[in-house]
């Protein structure tokens, strides 16, 4: 009992690129993102107004914002963990901000450099002025299955900050398994828990393949009804505040197994390979994509 359509959220040109230690010039990742808008995704994480002194690689989010070329219809989200970068988001017209917390009180505070309670204040006036300003407002919980700092996390502690999220007036949350250690039934526990708080049709799972499970966790998420899910472009990324995490899991392995399972997702995965291949040539490795690689060596 799939869902009959998905929507694919490409988070590789954030969470994909944030991690790399070479600065990667704005051109590149405006002509990644243009590749992505002409593959035919509705929704793509472009940028992070966070810190430039916590996250280097995104200072050229400005830049980025303002060279891509935008389709009509087309969300373009930016995370923006205070003011400054929902300003600055505003500036540069993103469609979404996208605030973000922890089911983890240690992550938040490595991650964000404060406590959950603090980090939901904060976001407060960002979620006030989005809604302001007519911009969408996603809200994103990282460390959902487990934390590298904390370890166990339970259900219940999820579903407490999506009870918080939804009160600041998000449209849609991110359950992340930021470290990937989420396994199958664990992710339909914690997805049907949520989803007693807020619609399911607005969740979305946010899968890590660190440890294999990304796939089978989207499954399982679909039979329990989730219909939203974020990947990257040829596997990219990592997480500067949790250790040996790997990339989320890569676009075309999703895209490929949706196409065999006729679920529909609007996007065509020959153009998504091609832009894995691009990244990947520019950062000089192979694309972390199984699917990716072998339709690229065909
Ligand atoms: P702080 O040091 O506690 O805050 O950082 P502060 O207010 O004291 O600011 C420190 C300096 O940063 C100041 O500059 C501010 O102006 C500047 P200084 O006066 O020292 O020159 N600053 C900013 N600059 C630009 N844009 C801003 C901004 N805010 C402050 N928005 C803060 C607190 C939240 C800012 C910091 O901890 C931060 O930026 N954290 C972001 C960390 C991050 O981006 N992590 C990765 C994204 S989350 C993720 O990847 C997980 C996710 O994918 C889901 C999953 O997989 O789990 C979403
Ligand atoms: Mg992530």
């Amino acid at each position: 009992n799939l869902p009959l359509r998905v929507k694919i959220v490409e988070v590789g040109p954030r969470d994909g690129l944030q991690n790399e230690k070479e600065t990667i010039p704005a051109e590149v990742k405006i002509e990644l993102v243009d590749r992505l808008t002409k593959a035919g995704f509705a929704n793509i994480e472009a940028a992070s107004f966070v810190s430039p002194k916590w996250v280097p690689q995104m200072a050229t989010s400005k830049e980025v914002m303002a060279g891509i070329t935008r389709k009509a219809g087309v969300i373009y989200s930016a995370l923006t963990p205070n003011m400054k970068g929902f300003e600055a988001a505003l500036a540069a017209g993103a469609d979404e901000v996208v605030i973000f917390s922890s089911a983890s009180e240690a992550f938040a505070q490595k991650n964000i450099n404060c406590s959950i309670a603090e980090s939901i204040e904060r976001f407060r006036d960002v979620a006030a002025a989005a809604k302001q300003h007519g911009l969408r407002l996603r809200g994103s919980i990282s460390c959902s299955f487990g934390c590298p700092y904390q370890g166990e996390i339970t259900p219940e502690q999820v579903a407490g900050v999506v009870k918080l999220m939804r009160d600041l007036g998000c449209d849609e949350i991110d359950i992340a398994d930021t470290i990937g250690v989420g396994t199958p039934r664990h992710v339909q526990t914690v997805m049907q828990r949520v989803a007693q708080e807020f619609p399911i049709a607005q969740i979305s799972g946010h899968f890590h393949d660190t440890y294999g499970q990304a796939l089978a966790n989207i499954y399982a998420s679909m039979e329990v009804g989730v219909s939203i899910f974020h990947s990257s472009v040829a596997g990219l990324g990592g997480c500067p505040y949790a250790k040996g995490a790997t990339g989320n899991v890569a676009t075309e392995d999703v895209l490929f197994m949706m196409q065999g399972l006729g679920v529909h997702t609007g996007i065509d995965l020959n153009q998504v390979v091609d832009a894995g291949q691009f990244i990947s040539q520019h950062l000089g490795r192979k694309a972390v994509s199984r699917a990716g690689n072998a339709i690229a060596a065909k």
